[in-house]
């Protein structure tokens, strides 16, 4: 059977490689997961491995953090010896962080087939060192798993084949329906003092909305304006916490330690509104029905907007305030977009295996050829 190598370095990608996982591994492939080590935190990263019954990392890259360039040139350089000694059939990413974008580009120059899970998402924001990562990890896979059809008509217009681009559904969601039951048994409302519909969660950390102080301050005063009609609680990620010591926290916003995974879905589940700049929480929203306000001007998750619970509306505060009161009164009902149906896992692992055991496979290489706009 194949050797596949799955990579994992940062908190969202941990629930996405987990079903991946699973479905190869239920089919006989021999899986080496890859920790990259981008996040390190136990807040950040053991956690999760716990919460999802993840198996501990076969070979850690140890990393750390750094500039992207850093991060970029850290994991690379680790990762390529390790693709020399275990000759993987194929190298597995998932996501849009920087080691997502890094052990593509070595495995792509080491010939090795690459997998991109949650391929085909744009936001069309280039400021976003996401968008950067995800356009470049397309662009060299050989196989490109969407996990909504915006993502697989955004791949077909920037001229990828179609032997290549795979609807697949959402992993993320396969293990938010896997341990849904789970989590809502935690008891961290509790914890928190909160009850069940009677209290608001944010989530902070995207740069262009912590790294920049007014910007920063707007979003807290806005927090704090929705915080007069309900609690809000704020789980602060290490990216934020630093920027909160000199920004000044409004009444009614409580601040607490970055939540692991089956808190943070309890407390999603049972939140009366979202506000986030998150991907993934627009998307667990969506499948959870629970109304969610993304404080960006763009997303790369459009299918949240027209078939979920999300609304996109921007940095304004006022803009928020008068969304989240609207929301409050009217919410969204709960829609589901196909294929977010607990199997997407299952169906990338079929696609994969089938791909390594078929003599003809179609390289990325032949996209360049063909693209739309390219000189005949
Ligand atoms: C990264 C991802 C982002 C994802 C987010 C989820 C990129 C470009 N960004 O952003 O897409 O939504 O993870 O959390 O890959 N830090 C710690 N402990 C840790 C990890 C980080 O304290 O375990 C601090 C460090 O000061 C670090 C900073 O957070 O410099 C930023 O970490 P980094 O991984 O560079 O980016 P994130 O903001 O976490």
């Amino acid at each position: 059977m194949p050797r596949i190598v799955i990579v994992a370095g940062a908190r969202p990608n941990f629930m996405k490689v987990k079903p991946v996982m699973d479905a190869l591994e239920a089919r006989g492939a021999d899986v080496v997961l890859v920790h990259t080590g981008q996040h390190y935190d136990a807040a950040m990263n053991d956690v999760f491995f716990a919460d999802l019954g993840l198996r501990p990392p076969d070979r850690h890259l140890g990393t750390g953090s750094g500039t992207h360039a850093e991060q970029t040139a850290r994991v690379m350089t680790a990762f390529e010896p390790l693709v020399e000694e275990l000759s993987p059939d194929a190298v597995v990413v998932v996501g849009d962080v920087t080691s997502t974008l890094a052990c593509a580009l070595v495995a792509a120059k080491a010939g090795v087939v690459v997998a991109h899970v949650e391929a085909g998402l744009r936001s069309r924001d280039w400021s976003m060192p996401e968008e950067v990562n995800r356009l470049v990890t397309d662009r060299l896979s050989d196989l490109l798993f969407a996990p909504s059809p915006d993502g697989v008509d955004n791949l077909r217009a920037e001229g990828y084949h179609d032997d290549q681009i795979h609807l697949a559904g959402n992993v993320m969601i396969d293990t938010l329906f896997a341990n849904l039951d789970r989590a809502l048994a935690s008891d961290v409302l509790h914890r928190h003092g909160l009850t069940p519909g009677g209290y608001a969660l944010a989530t902070l950390h995207r740069p262009a909305n912590v790294d920049d102080p007014a910007v920063l301050a707007g979003l807290l005063r806005a927090f704090g304006e929705v915080a007069r009609e309900l609690p809000v609680v704020l789980p602060v990620h290490p990216r934020t916490a630093v920027r909160l010591e000199s920004a000044g926290v409004p009444e009614g916003l409580r601040l607490v330690p970055p939540a692991g995974y089956l808190d943070f879905i309890a407390l999603q589940a049972s939140a009366r509104l979202v506000l986030t700049d998150s991907g993934g929480i627009q998307e667990e929203t969506t499948a959870l029905g629970v109304p969610c306000l993304t404080t960006r001007d763009s997303t790369e998750r459009p299918i949240t907007l027209t078939e979920g619970t999300n609304l996109l509306v921007g940095r304004d505060p006022a803009r928020i305030v008068a969304a989240a009161r609207e929301v409050l009164a009217n919410p969204p009902a709960k829609r589901s977009p196909a294929l977010w149906d607990g199997h997407a896992g299952d169906r990338v692992a079929d696609v994969l295996l089938a791909h390594l055991a078929s003599p003809v496979r179609p390289r990325p290489t032949d996209v360049r050829d063909t693209a739309v706009g390219s000189p005949a």
